[in-house]
């Protein structure tokens, strides 16, 4: 493991830091694969309940062009870091990116993985590799229209279009932008109320959304979505949601 990234677990959060400033927490193939490692870990963990991504001053500002330069078509596809970015989208738990400073290509197709985007206002996000001959090859041609809308992402992309995080807020980009000074205590009470939830049920909320997305048939969507939100009947979480609301009560979801 090197220093360039570390995963610190407290908790029940479990939080991930680029670390390379010189870099502006650039993103080479060797951090990807240590990140996949701790995404295995993280699969592995009951406890851990909520993922964070977050890096001092920078979120990341893209995959390292240095490394890239000089790959040839079969250099670049094992490049790719679709399978680790993959892997966050179907963790069973929900997670978080905390946007400060930069968030260009590589980076900020990091972010668009997590369940949810907090952003400082100042950030500056954008998928830019267009500028460097390239286009996003981390599923952002993918995974920014089916946030953003076709248009706009298009404008992004197209034009290299770099948005403030104030601009990524009104475009639906993040869920929210903040002070910059307020931007780490929101995601901790984010994550806060994030482990308070039923994990069963959370877990089935993010599997139903998925599903609703990928699903172009309406119908069987919302079939599906029965089926999941009946199987919930038979969790513990279920049993003890219901009665704390009869009994005027907080619930002690046991996340069974
Ligand atoms: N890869 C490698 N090194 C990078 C980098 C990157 N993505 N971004 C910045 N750096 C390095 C710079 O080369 C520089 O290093 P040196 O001091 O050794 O020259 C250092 O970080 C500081 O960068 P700048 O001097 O450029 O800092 P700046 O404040 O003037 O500019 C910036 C900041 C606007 C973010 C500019 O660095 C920049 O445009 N970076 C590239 C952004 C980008 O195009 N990202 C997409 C990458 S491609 C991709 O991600 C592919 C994919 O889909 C997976």
């Amino acid at each position: 493991m090197s220093d360039k990234i570390k995963m610190t677990v407290e908790n029940g959060i479990a939080t991930i830091s680029v670390n390379r400033p010189e870099a502006l927490n650039a993103l080479s193939k060797d951090l990807i694969d240590e990140m996949d490692a701790m995404l295995e870990q993280i699969k592995r963990d009951p406890s851990i309940r909520v993922l964070v991504f977050c890096s001092e001053k920078n979120f990341a500002a893209g995959a390292d062009i240095k490394a890239m330069a000089v790959c040839d078509p079969e250099g670049a596809r094992a490049f790719v870091f679709s399978d680790t970015y993959n892997k966050i989208e179907a963790l069973g738990i929900p997670s978080v990116a905390v946007i400060e400073g930069y968030a260009f290509g590589g980076g900020l197709e990091l972010a668009l993985t997590c369940d949810l985007r907090i952003a400082s206002r100042d950030a500056t996000l954008g998928l830019t590799e267009l500028n460097l001959g390239i286009i996003p090859g981390a599923g952002g041609t993918v995974r920014l229209p089916r946030l953003i809308g076709e248009a706009k992402a298009k404008e992004m992309i197209f034009m290299s279009r770099i948005v403030s995080g104030e601009e990524a807020e009104r475009i639906g980009l993040v869920n929210v932008a903040v002070a910059p000074e307020e931007l780490r205590a929101v995601a901790t009470k984010w994550a806060e109320k994030l482990k308070t939830r039923s994990a069963v049920a959370l877990r089935a909320a993010k599997e139903s959304i998925e599903n609703g997305i990928r699903d172009t048939d309406y119908v069987s969507a919302i079939d599906r979505e029965a089926e999941i939100w009946s199987s919930l009947f038979s969790s513990y979480d279920q049993k003890e949601g219901m009665a704390a609301f009869i009994e005027k009560r907080k619930p002690k979801f046991e996340n069974r």
